[in-house]
């Protein structure tokens, strides 16, 4: 009779272990038994970067990277992209369901009464240098938002949990724009509630003269699938970053501000953009086999190629590929489609991408969408960031309910030196012996 257990034994002291497997895991708190003497620590895991051990039980986000599977909460992404609306989108991750007419409502009128920002918050913009990055700006003022809210800090209590939510939801893309208007030295534009989410988001950032900003309703549905897209994706680096942090019961608004701090890597929310500096740097199609040979040679690598999680196309990629050319049709066709699909042409024929599984993710195309539709690179992580708070806040709302969770502690295999004992400074080795010692670690 088969079980869902899982028998160890230890070569150490030929001792047999049973350890219960659950939803396709073990336990690596249950390696603990395995010991070689009763003062033995016991055994652990080791995974680096958290390559093969899942840190929760989630309901939100779920991916089969072999198969190119995307849903949120059960539904394909490819569904939500062709029927839904972010905001609704946003409510469906937040709330686990999506709305009725009624519920939908009260939940656009919930967000948008926050889109405004404190007077206040204007002021730490204005305190940036001309040309600061504007995920810098982003995760200053988020994390200054907790001290305009301090009754955040009260986490366990649910409406609580719910009113920042909203508030997050509706101020990212306030503080979003603001961030651009000031890199532009443009004044700031104030929210428009009557627009939609992303349409209010276009005026904040692009309004100029005209007594009513009326957004093109092809860039308005491209940006908005653009974040259904972006919503969520389970336990990616910011999200557990979020997680994380939220563990010890920080507010959400520095949780959130940690979030968009790991986004902003070039390896992460970062990539959209570096992708785009690459095309640039390829500079025309008939340079793109050179660099392809470069890509396999280690120097450097092929931006928005490659992921932790999906073994096959990525699903959002194949989605933002087809809307790049509803946003041409519009906004003009942007050059860089054409070396990025000779890239992607060559690199899924090539036997170094093919054998390691390495297909275009969704900042592969992204970027060249974002640019076609007039936002600088240093925007593109930030058009991330907008609707990943979303996401970040369902996660961060489970992993505060959830009784299994504790404050995120990670062991170490600790490799380094003995015990040493204190020399006087003038009995230190010599200074080129030490300095060569030194010089590895930092
Ligand atoms: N170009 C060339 N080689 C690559 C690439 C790439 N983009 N990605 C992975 N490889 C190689 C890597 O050198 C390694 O080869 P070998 O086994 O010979 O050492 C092998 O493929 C496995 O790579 P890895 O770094 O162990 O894979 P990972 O799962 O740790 O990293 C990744 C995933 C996304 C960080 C990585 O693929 C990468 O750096 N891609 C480029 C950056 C990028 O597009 N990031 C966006 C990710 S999707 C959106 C998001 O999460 O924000």
């Amino acid at each position: 009779m088969p079980k869902d257990t899982l028998t160890i034994t230890d070569n150490r002291t030929g001792k047999q272990y049973e350890i219960a497997i659950e939803h396709g895991a073990i336990r690596t708190a249950d390696l603990r038994d395995i010991k070689i003497s009763a003062d033995d620590f016991g055994l652990m895991g080791y995974d680096p970067a958290f390559t093969n051990t899942a840190s929760c039980k989630s309901r939100i986000t779920f991916i089969d990277g072999d198969r190119g599977i995307l849903r949120y909460r059960g539904y394909p992404i490819e569904e939500l992209a062709a029927h839904s609306n972010y905001l609704e989108t946003a409510y469906l991750i937040v709330k686990g369901e999506l709305p009725d007419v009624a519920r939908f409502e009260m939940w656009r009128n919930n967000i948008t009464v926050h889109t405004f920002i404190h007077e206040n918050v204007k002021l730490f913009m204005d305190g940036f240098r001309y040309d600061a990055h504007p995920m810098g700006m982003l995760v200053s003022t988020i994390g200054a938002l907790s001290t305009f809210y301090p009754e955040a800090k009260h986490v366990e209590d649910i409406e609580n949990r719910r009113l920042q939510t909203r508030r997050l939801i509706g101020k990212l893309p306030t503080l979003a724009a603001f961030a651009y208007r000031r890199t532009k030295g443009l004044p700031y534009i104030y929210p428009e509630n009557e627009l939609s989410y992303t349409g209010n988001f276009l005026q904040m950032l692009f309004k100029m003269g005209e007594r009513v900003y009326h957004p093109n309703p092809v860039l308005e549905r491209a940006l908005d699938v653009l974040f259904i897209l972006h919503a969520d994706h389970e336990q990616n680096c910011s999200t557990n970053a979020v997680r994380s942090v939220g563990s010890s019961r920080v507010d959400p608004y520095s949780a959130v501000a940690a979030g968009v701090a790991a986004l902003y890597g070039p390896l992460h929310g970062g990539a959209n953009e570096a992708v785009i500096r690459m095309l640039h740097e390829i500079g025309s199609v008939d340079k793109v086999p050179a660099a392809i040979k470069d890509f396999k040679a280690g120097k450097g690598r092929l931006m928005g190629f490659g992921h932790r999680v999906y073994r096959n196309y990525d699903p959002r990629g194949k989605i933002i590929k087809e809307l790049a050319y509803e946003v041409f049709e519009v906004a003009g066709k942007n050059p860089l489609i054409d070396i990025a699909l000779e890239l992607e042409r060559i690199a899924l024929q090539d036997d170094y991408f093919v054998s390691r599984k390495l297909y275009p993710n969704v900042d592969f195309y992204s970027g060249i969408i974002y640019q076609a539709m007039g936002f600088p690179l240093t925007m593109f992580p930030v058009l991330f960031a907008i609707p990943r708070v979303s996401g970040w806040l369902a996660q961060w709302a489970e992993m505060v309910r959830d009784p299994e969770q504790k404050i995120s502690r990670p062991r170490q295999l600790y490799v380094g030196e003995g015990t040493r004992r204190w020399v006087p400074i003038e009995q230190r080795a010599e200074p080129v012996e030490r300095e060569e010692a030194v010089s590895t670690l930092i």
